[in-house]
């Protein structure tokens, strides 16, 4: 197995962890985003929608071990690749003008990734933490789950950190898409331009589809 273990340790392997588990979260977002849509068809549409969840919680369970065990991988990979550029090229920007040869969105990864970060330990303890666990108000035992969301989507600064996440979610999926195929060795003369396209086409989707959704709830005071 030291095979493996030298090949993870490459510069190769690490970016190949990334495109896996980036892969896996690309998937991820796209399921999470057609399930909350259903926060803009009413109480009944969302809750209905949670519930349904609930029913078959078994194959949830299994597919969140999953998705932590991908972001985990995926977080400290980005890191040690990050780490690993920076003692390469310690005055990257200033010295070799690299400005010219990459993209705002690849050189911006780290800080992208860090704020999404942090908006994903928030998320995951408000809603995660009050649909799963503990719901202090006691709305989730009730199903009350459109709610919840609702309530929270009338806190300004938590609305603001959505919308600040969301546009840099954007420039990390619009990045990280195209990275993925590169690394996969599927770009070519041919095909890198229609990948580059598709994946701005992605993340504005993305990006756009969930800021959406507070910024819906915080300017009509939430659907009754
Ligand atoms: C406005 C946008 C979003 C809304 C309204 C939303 C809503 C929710 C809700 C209600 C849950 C709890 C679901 C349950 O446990 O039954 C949840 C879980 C989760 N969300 Fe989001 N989410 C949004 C954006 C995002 C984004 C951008 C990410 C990733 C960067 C994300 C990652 C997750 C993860 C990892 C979970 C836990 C896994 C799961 O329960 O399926 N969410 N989200």
């Amino acid at each position: 197995m030291s095979w493996l273990k030298s090949f993870l340790n490459s510069s190769i392997g690490k970016k190949f962890v990334m495109a896996i588990t980036g892969s896996f979260l690309l998937i991820f977002l796209f399921v999470h985003l057609i399930g909350n849509i259903t926060l803009f068809f009413g109480e009944e549409a969302f809750n209905g929608y949670v519930k349904a969840l609930e029913v078959v919680k078994p194959i949830i369970r299994v597919i969140e071990l999953v998705l932590l065990a991908a972001f985990v991988f995926h977080i400290y990979n980005g890191f040690r690749l990050w780490l690993e550029n920076k003692r390469a090229r310690p005055n990257d920007y200033k010295i070799n003008g690299s400005s010219e040869n990459s993209s705002i969105f690849s050189r911006t990864m780290f800080v992208s990734g860090s704020i999404i970060f942090i908006f994903l330990v928030v998320h995951l303890g408000t809603f995660f933490w009050r649909f799963n666990v503990h719901d202090p108000s006691g709305l989730a035992n009730d199903h009350q789950y459109f709610q919840i969301v609702n309530g929270f989507f009338q806190i300004w600064w938590y609305v603001l950190l959505y919308v600040i996440a969301m546009i840099l979610l954007g420039f990390h999926l619009n990045h990280g898409f195209q990275s993925a195929f590169q690394t996969f060795g599927l770009n070519s003369r041919k095909y890198t331009p229609l990948i580059q396209k598709l994946g701005t086409i992605y993340a504005i989707i993305m990006a756009v589809g969930f800021a959406s959704m507070p910024i819906y709830f915080f300017l009509t005071g939430g659907v009754k």
